[in-house]
């Protein structure tokens, strides 16, 4: 496994519409081990494909519970996902994204999904999001698509040093 180098703006990468996933062979699992080590050296919560300058519709996410920090994280890798449901309930949160340092933004989102994919082997896999988890896997998504928080966000800030800054995906 390796620590790939993440790309920021304005790599054109993080502006095109990425590729469906087709091969899940050897070279595609090297590269979602990759990502997930990558996401967890950066630390981050989330990764997208194009982030680590690839572009295909691969994202890797990470993430615990909002009420319990203690409880264990769970990863999900999922290809080719597709958001099937949004809530019509609208929550704003403030993101930030390993592409664009320094910066923190204010954006809405959908209160919850429901995501369909692949996972790793290329079975199709559901995953029901809610909250953060929502929120990053609509940051993750909207990267695939070539699009960046700060495309949605209402305001846009360079944190102090003493503010607390979002999770980073
Ligand atoms: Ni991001």
């Amino acid at each position: 496994m390796a620590v790939l180098e993440i790309v920021t703006i304005p790599d054109a990468v993080l502006r095109r519409k990425a590729r469906k996933v087709t091969a899940f062979d050897k070279e595609f699992q090297i590269l979602v081990d990759d990502m997930v080590e990558t996401m967890r050296a950066a630390p981050g919560v989330g990764l997208a494909a194009p982030q680590v300058g690839v572009s295909l519709r691969l994202i890797v996410v990470e993430f615990g519970s909002e009420e319990d920090e203690e409880a264990p994280k769970k990863l999900y890798i999922v290809a080719n996902p597709e958001i099937v449901m949004a809530s019509e309930e609208k929550v704003t949160g403030i993101e930030a994204c390993l592409s664009v340092p320094g910066l923190v933004g204010e954006v809405e989102r959908h209160k919850s999904i429901i995501v369909r994919g692949l996972n790793r082997q290329g079975k199709p896999i559901k995953v029901k999001a809610e909250g953060w988890l929502a929120r990053i896997f609509q940051h993750e998504i909207d990267h695939l698509d070539g699009i960046i928080y700060t495309d949605r966000a209402s305001r846009v800030w360079q944190p102090k040093e003493d503010e607390e800054l979002a999770l980073a995906d």
